[in-house]
C-alpha cells in the first residue's frame, strides 16, 4: 500500500481543503486528469479529434439513412436512434472535460453535477435497451423472415425505441434524484473527469448502502437482462444461420448482423472491463482511462463501424457519392 499512497491524486487531498468537514453547497472540483500536469495539452488536442470524429461520424451516419429511401428499414431506423444517442452520450462528458484540461479551475456545479449524472445515465441505460432492440430485430429477420415486415412493423420499431428511452429517462430521474438528495460534506474534489455515480457516492456523508443497492438492482434489470436478451438472441441467430444450407448464405446472413455484434462487443466490452477489474486493483487512474474509452473512443468507433463494414450502408453512399449529393461546390 506504500506505493499507493504516493499517487500524486491522493497527495493532492492531502495538501488541505478549506472546505474540508463543511457542507457542500457549491459544487465539487472534478480532480480528473490535472496530474498530468503539462501532458493535459496534449490529451486535450488528443480528445479534440476524437470528439470531432465521433460528433461528424455519427452525424454523417444520420444523414446518410435519412437521405437513402433504401436504407429505410427498421435495423437502420434504430441505427440512427444509436447515433443520435452516443452524440448526447459522448457530449454529456467530452466537451466539459476538453474546457477542464484547458483551465485552471475545474468546478462544476451541484446541479451541473447532478444534470451531467442525469444525462450520461440516461444515455448508457437507453444505449442497452436499443442494443437489446436491434438484436431482437436481427434475430425476426434471421429467425423469422417471413413475418419480418409485419413483426417489425415501423410501429413496433418506433414503441421499441420510445420504450428505451422511456426506461433510461424515469429510472434516471430517480436515481439521480435520490443521490443528491443525499448530504455531501468533505473534500469538495472528486477523483474522476466527470460526474459518474461512483466517485459522486464517495463524497456523501450519509449511509450509502440503499443508493447503492438500488444501483445494483438498476444494472441488474437494464444493463444485465438487456444483455443477456442479447446473447439469447445471437444464440437462435447463430443456430439458424448454422442450419442454412449453403455457404453463400450463411455468410449473406451473418453479414447483417455483424456490425451489430461489433458494436454490441464494444459496449458491452467496456462495461464488463469496468466490473471485472478487481476493486483492489483499481486506482482514479486506471479507473479514467476505462471511462475515457467508453465516453470519447467507442462514439468514435461505432460509425466507423457501420460504414465500412456494411455493404449496404457502403453501397448508398457509393450512390450518393455518383449523384453528386456529398460533392457540392
Ligand atoms: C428515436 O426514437 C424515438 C422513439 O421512437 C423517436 O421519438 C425519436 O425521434 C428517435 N430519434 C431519432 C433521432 O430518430
Amino acid at each position: 500500500s506504500s506505493s499507493v499512497s504516493l499517487s500524486p491524486l491522493q497527495m493532492m487531498d492531502s495538501e488541505g481543503d478549506p472546505g474540508e468537514n463543511q457542507t457542500i453547497s457549491d459544487g465539487f472540483i472534478l480532480v480528473g486528469f490535472s496530474y498530468l500536469n503539462k501532458l493535459q495539452i496534449l490529451l486535450f488536442l488528443l480528445l479534440l479529434v476524437i470528439y470531432l470524429v465521433a460528433l461528424m461520424g455519427n452525424l454523417f451516419v444520420i444523414l446518410l439513412i435519412k437521405l437513402n429511401p433504401s436504407l429505410h428499414t427498421p435495423m437502420y431506423f434504430f441505427l440512427v436512434n444509436l447515433s443520435f444517442l452516443e452524440i448526447c452520450y459522448t457530449s454529456s462528458v467530452v466537451p466539459q472535460l476538453l474546457v477542464h484540461l484547458l483551465v485552471e479551475e475545474n468546478t462544476i456545479s451541484l446541479a451541473g453535477c447532478a444534470a451531467q449524472m442525469y444525462v450520461f445515465n440516461i444515455m448508457g441505460l437507453t444505449e442497452c435497451c436499443l442494443l437489446a432492440a436491434m438484436a431482437y430485430d436481427r434475430y425476426v429477420a434471421i429467425c423469422h423472415p417471413l413475418h419480418y415486415t409485419t413483426i417489425m412493423s415501423s410501429r413496433a420499431c418506433a414503441q421499441l425505441a420510445g420504450a428505451s428511452w422511456l426506461t433510461g429517462i424515469s429510472v434516471e430521474v430517480a436515481q439521480t434524484a435520490w443521490i443528491f438528495s443525499l448530504p455531501f460534506c468533505g473534500s469538495h474534489r472528486i477523483h474522476h473527469f466527470f460526474c459518474d455515480i461512483p466517485p459522486v457516492l464517495k463524497k456523501a456523508c450519509a449511509d450509502t448502502l440503499k443508493v447503492k443497492i438500488l444501483g445494483f438492482i438498476v444494472s441488474l434489470l437494464f444493463i444485465m437482462i438487456p444483455f443477456l436478451l442479447i446473447i439469447l438472441s445471437y444464440i437462435l441467430i447463430i443456430s439458424a444461420i448454422l442450419r442454412l444450407p449453403s455457404e453463400e448464405g450463411r455468410r449473406k446472413a451473418f453479414s447483417t448482423c455483424s456490425s451489430h455484434l461489433m458494436v454490441v462487443t464494444l459496449f458491452y466490452g467496456a462495461a464488463l472491463i469496468t466490473y471485472l477489474v478487481p476493486r483492489s486493483s483499481s486506482t482514479p487512474e486506471s479507473d479514467q482511462m476505462i471511462s475515457l474509452m467508453y465516453t470519447a473512443v467507442t462514439p468514435m468507433l461505432n460509425p466507423i463501424i457501420y460504414t465500412l463494414r456494411n455493404k449496404e450502408v457502403k453501397g448508398a453512399l457509393r450512390k450518393k457519392i455518383d449523384t453528386g449529393i456529398f460533392a457540392h461546390n
